[in-house]
């Protein structure tokens, strides 16, 4: 069992340390988990990773990592010596196992990456697979299963069917969150936070709604409320 009780995971999109500082700040005690994506990791954040561990936060960096085995086992190492707590990579076999290796004995969670939600079934033909996305999706969360990784990043659409796969075995990280009346932006398929961790996410990631918003603080207290309301 590696599910967790359900959290708030804050997405840090801000373009400088300085600004996901100040959304830190700002929300205070309304969250403690934040996510640190490539924009910023590559924009001179990794060094919040270790600010934000000591501060009593927990870190989710979204890196996707994908190469071969050795580097990718050996970086692991090194982010789980940064001190985050999740790290994503693609959910290619040899690249969940080598992330596995390299997070042992550290607190650190590996979350696989099934399909991007960007990609349709003709994209992935695109790509010479013979499989479609839903079919696609369900075997990699079989084989992450399989190999003991801790969890996986899917959107809301296909929560219900990979939960019902991989039962309570791995922790469902949920990005593409909206409560209910707010702007949808760019999302495509969105869920409420409640029917979200109803339909089986563990952790939910929302960004815009919360970053964006007259008061970030207030914000996240609403989402927080909402998540604990539908456990
Ligand atoms: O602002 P918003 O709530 O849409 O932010 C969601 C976060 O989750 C962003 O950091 C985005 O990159 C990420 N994400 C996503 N959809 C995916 C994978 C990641 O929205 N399929």
């Amino acid at each position: 069992m590696r599910r967790d009780a359900p959290e708030l995971i804050v997405a840090l999109d801000a373009a400088t340390p300085k600004e996901a500082l100040r959304l830190v700040e700002e929300i205070g005690d309304a969250a403690s988990f934040y996510k640190i994506g490539m924009e910023l990791a590559y924009g001179g954040g990794l060094p919040l990773v270790g600010e934000l561990a000591r501060a009593g936060k927990h870190v989710f960096l979204d890196l996707k990592l994908h190469d071969i085995p050795n580097t990718v086992e050996k970086a692991t190492a090194n982010v789980a010596r940064l001190g985050a707590t999740f790290l994503t990579v693609h959910a290619y076999p040899q690249t969940m196992a080598a992330a596995r290796r390299g997070a042992a004995g550290s607190p650190l969670k590996v979350l696989g990456v099934t399909v991007m939600t960007s990609f349709d079934d003709a994209d992935l033909a695109e790509a010479g697979y013979g499989l479609g996305v839903e079919a696609l999706v369900l075997r990699r969360a079989r084989q992450a299963r399989g190999i003991g990784i801790d969890g996986l990043v899917l959107s809301g659409r296909e929560l219900a069917a990979v939960r019902e796969e991989v039962g309570d075995a791995l922790a469902l990280v949920t990005p593409g969150v909206r409560p209910a009346g707010a702007e949808v932006g760019d999302q495509k398929r969105v869920m409420t936070p409640g029917d979200a961790i109803r339909a089986g996410a563990d952790h939910l990631v929302v960004g815009r709604p919360i970053i964006a918003a007259p008061s970030p603080r207030e914000a996240a207290r609403a989402i927080a409320a909402e998540i604990k309301a539908a456990r």
